[in-house]
């Protein structure tokens, strides 16, 4: 088989975070005298901890100087901390442990590619970290998602071709992001909201067995 790799993002596709950010964010929200709801939270998926409050902030409308952003930026993270470092292995996603098994059968080698400062500390929470070659996260970025640099800096670390890789993402930007990076997109969740990947399943469990050997394989090799 010729040689690709995978890059893997992390809050919605090997674990869901996302429902600990909520619950950060919301007390934020509530702090500051308005109403953060669960969609609100969808908008604040793949994009990073600043962008975060900044939406935040204009969902309640409110302005603050950078020192208070500054602040709570410091505390929301300490609160979400406190979700974070309860986590475990049982919280790892549905067909993440499965997929990653497969790969490591095939031979196929995967990175993380995410949005996250805190993706270090949550990979070894669920005991994965070992697992990847290498990890990009929101420390070694300069642009967030759509940019692709994220993903760019994950096929360094493969050393392999963009249009080698295969990205599974949760969020809108995150496939854009793979998209532009010329790389193969699969968008894990809603159809519909993530129109533009090359592939979609609803969860990691819906993943066919000969995915890599045939699907992607032909997908990138036969022309
Ligand atoms: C991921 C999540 C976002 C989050 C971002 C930054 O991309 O999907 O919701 O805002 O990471 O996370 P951090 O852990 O650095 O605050
Ligand atoms: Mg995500």
């Amino acid at each position: 088989m010729n040689k690709i790799g995978v890059i893997f993002d992390l809050d919605g596709v090997i674990v869901d975070t996302a429902k600990y950010h909520f619950l950060a964010w919301k007390d934020l929200a509530d702090h500051l005298g308005f109403e953060f709801t669960e969609a609100h939270n969808e908008l604040l998926k793949g994009v990073s901890r600043v962008r975060s409050l900044e939406i935040l902030l204009d969902i309640g409308k409110v302005k603050l100087t950078d020192e208070k952003k500054q602040e709570f930026l410091i505390s929301k993270n300490e609160h979400y901390l406190q979700y974070i470092n309860k986590m475990g292995p049982e919280e790892i996603l549905p067909g993440a442990t499965e997929l990653l098994d497969n790969l490591d059968k095939l031979g196929i080698q995967y990175v993380l590619g995410s949005a996250s400062k805190n993706a270090p500390l949550i990979l070894k929470q669920v005991n994965l970290y070992d697992r990847f070659v290498g990890i990009v996260d929101g420390n070694s970025v300069s642009k967030a998602k759509p940019d692709p640099e994220v993903f760019l800096i994950g096929a360094k670390k493969l050393k392999l071709k963009p249009e080698h890789c295969v990205v599974f993402e949760d969020a809108i930007a995150g496939v854009e992001a793979a998209n532009r990076a010329n790389m193969i997109s699969i968008g894990i969740g809603d159809k519909n909201t993530l129109s533009e990947a090359d592939f979609n399943f609803n969860n990691l469990t819906e993943i066919p067995g000969d995915f890599f050997t045939k699907v992607i394989s032909e997908k990138i090799f036969v022309k």
